[in-house]
C-alpha cells in the first residue's frame, strides 16, 4: 500500500489528465539548463514532488494515428522514432511551479538537454503545442509538527525543490536549501552577485533570486569549486551541519537528485535520526503503473521477505529515506 501521508488525492479530486498545452516561454537557464513555462487547459490540482509527462503528440500531431495498425500490421515504430525529431514515448519532468488558473494551469518544468526529447523541447517556441499528462505521482508531505526543512538539490534535482520551497514558505516554515551542481554554467540559478555564497558552508545567504523570494536562504556547491563550497552537496550540507547545531526532531530534509547523492543524504538522515523524504527519478516509460520498468526496493514488515518492489511512477516519486533499500 502507497503512505497515504504521501498521497496527493482526495476520492472527490480528478487525478490527472492529458491535455494539449501551449508553449508560454523556453528559455536558457545556463548552458544545458533551460526553463519550459506551459498553458494547460484543464489541469486538475497538484503539489510539489509531482511529475508531469511530456510528449510531442497532440491532436494536431498525432504519429501514433498515422500508423497502419489494422490486423496483420506491424506499425514500423522503429522507421518513424528516426525520422521523428520527437521521442515515442513521453519523458517524465518534476513540476518546479504551478500557478492555477480555475480548472487550467500554467506549469513550470526546468529541464538539462541531455538526449532526443530534451533537445526537441529546447527547440519549442511560444505557442507550440505539446502534449502534457499529469499530474503524476505523490508528493513531499509537509510535516505540521517540525518547524524546519532542509532541501537537498544536485543537478536536476533543483527542479521540485523550487515549488517545494514556495509551500513550505506558506506554511512558514523556516527552510534552508542546499543546491550543488558540477559548475558554475551548470547551476539554473540566478545567483546575486552582492550577496556572495559561502566558500566553506557554513552560513545560508538569500544568494539566489529563485529561492529569495520563497525567502528560503542557499548554500551552493560545486565538484570543480567554480562557485561556492568546493564539493559535493552531501559534503556542503554536512559542514553547514557541523557548524550550526540544531534540533533534529524540529527538522526534516527533503531531496532530490543523482541516486549516489540521495544515499548518501538518507545515510546522513539515519545516523542523525531526521525525518528524510527523496525524490527518485528512475527512468520510467508508462508514467502510470502499467510497464513496471520503474520499480524500486523498499522495506516492507508484513512482507515474508522483508521488502518487496514498489512502483517510482505511482508510489513514489517520493520514498522515506529509511524505507529504500539501496544494494539491491
Ligand atoms: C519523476 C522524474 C522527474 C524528473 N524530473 C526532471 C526534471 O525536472 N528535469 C530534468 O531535466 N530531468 C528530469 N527527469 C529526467 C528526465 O526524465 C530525463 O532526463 C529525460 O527522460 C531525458 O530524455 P531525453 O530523450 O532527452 O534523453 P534520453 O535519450 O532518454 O536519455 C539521455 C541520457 O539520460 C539518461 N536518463 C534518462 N532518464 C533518466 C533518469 N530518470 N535519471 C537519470 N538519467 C536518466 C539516459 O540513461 C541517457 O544516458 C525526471 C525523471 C523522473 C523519472
Ligand atoms: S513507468 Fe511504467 S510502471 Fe512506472
Amino acid at each position: 500500500m502507497p503512505d497515504p501521508a504521501l498521497s496527493p488525492h482526495t476520492a472527490s479530486q480528478p487525478q490527472r489528465v492529458i491535455a494539449e498545452a501551449a508553449v508560454l516561454e523556453n528559455v536558457a537557464l545556463c548552458r544545458e539548463h533551460f526553463r519550459l513555462r506551459v498553458f494547460t487547459d484543464p489541469f486538475p490540482q497538484a503539489a510539489p514532488g509531482q511529475f508531469v509527462h511530456i510528449s510531442a503528440a497532440t491532436p494536431d500531431n498525432l504519429p501514433y494515428a498515422t500508423f497502419d495498425w489494422s490486423p496483420g500490421r506491424t506499425p514500423d515504430l522503429q522507421a518513424w522514432s528516426q525520422s521523428s525529431a520527437a521521442p515515442f514515448l513521453r519523458r517524465a519532468f518534476s513540476i518546479a511551479g504551478c500557478r492555477r488558473e480555475g480548472e487550467a494551469a500554467r506549469i513550470e518544468v526546468i529541464y538539462r538537454v541531455v538526449g532526443k526529447a530534451t533537445e526537441w523541447m529546447a527547440s519549442l517556441k511560444p505557442n507550440d503545442k505539446l502534449s502534457v499528462l499529469g499530474p503524476l505521482g505523490n508528493r513531499f508531505p509537509i510535516i505540521e509538527m517540525k518547524r524546519a526543512a532542509w532541501l537537498i538539490a544536485g543537478g536536476v534535482g533543483l527542479p521540485p525543490m523550487l515549488w517545494l520551497a514556495e509551500v513550505l514558505n506558506q506554511a512558514r516554515k523556516t527552510t534552508i536549501a542546499f543546491c550543488g551542481a558540477q559548475s558554475k554554467d551548470l547551476l539554473p540559478l540566478t545567483v546575486d552577485p552582492r550577496s556572495a555564497p559561502s566558500p566553506t558552508a557554513k552560513n545560508a545567504t538569500l544568494s539566489a533570486a529563485e529561492f529569495s523570494r520563497s525567502n528560503v536562504p542557499i548554500v551552493l556547491s560545486t565538484d570543480d569549486g567554480t562557485i561556492g563550497f568546493h564539493g559535493h552537496v552531501g559534503n556542503a550540507m554536512s559542514a553547514f551541519h557541523n557548524a550550526n547545531p540544531l534540533d533534529h526532531n524540529d527538522l526534516v530534509i527533503y531531496a532530490c537528485g543523482p541516486e549516489a547523492m540521495l544515499q548518501f543524504v538518507a545515510d546522513f538522515s539515519t545516523r542523525h535520526k531526521i525525518e528524510c523524504y527523496l525524490c527518485m527519478e528512475r527512468a520510467m516509460a508508462c508514467g502510470m503503473g502499467t510497464c513496471q520498468s520503474c520499480v524500486v526496493p523498499i522495506r516492507d514488515a508484513t512482507d515474508p521477505d522483508g521488502w518487496r518492489y514498489q512502483l517510482c511512477c505511482t508510489d513514489g516519486p517520493i520514498f522515506e529515506a529509511g524505507s529504500i533499500i539501496w544494494d539491491k
